[in-house]
């Protein structure tokens, strides 16, 4: 055993968008443009040279049990939550976010919305 650092994680960031449909005419994220949100984030994502191993991953997620902020998304190793409405928003995240590591502060989930 020796004493050299753990190895960073595999990506250096990862976002899920929650892409829930439901049917029952409760509140879901898929309502609210979430797969369109995801699609045009993986594009910019990779658009800028972001993606791949040491880097972004961009992924769908279920249900986040945060319906009630939705849409929602998550940045992890941070675990910042992100609401967001428009294409320019998602701009935002990626450029602030997942390529600089600065949180997007007026994005942000309020503290304690849950489903
Ligand atoms: S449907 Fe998106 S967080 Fe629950």
């Amino acid at each position: 055993m020796n004493d050299a650092p753990a190895p960073a994680g595999y990506y250096q960031r990862h976002i899920f968008f929650c892409v829930n449909q439901r049917a029952n005419g409760e509140a879901c994220c898929a309502d609210h443009r979430a797969q369109a949100a995801f699609e045009h984030c993986k594009a910019q994502v990779k658009t800028l040279g972001l993606a791949g191993p040491g880097r972004v991953r961009v992924n769908k997620a279920g249900c986040l049990d945060r319906c009630a902020a939705g849409p929602v998304a998550v940045v992890y190793p941070e675990g910042v939550w992100y609401t967001y409405v428009d294409a320019s928003d998602i701009d935002e995240i990626v450029q602030s976010h997942l390529k600089d590591g600065v949180v997007v502060e007026r994005l942000l989930v309020p503290p304690g919305v849950g489903r």
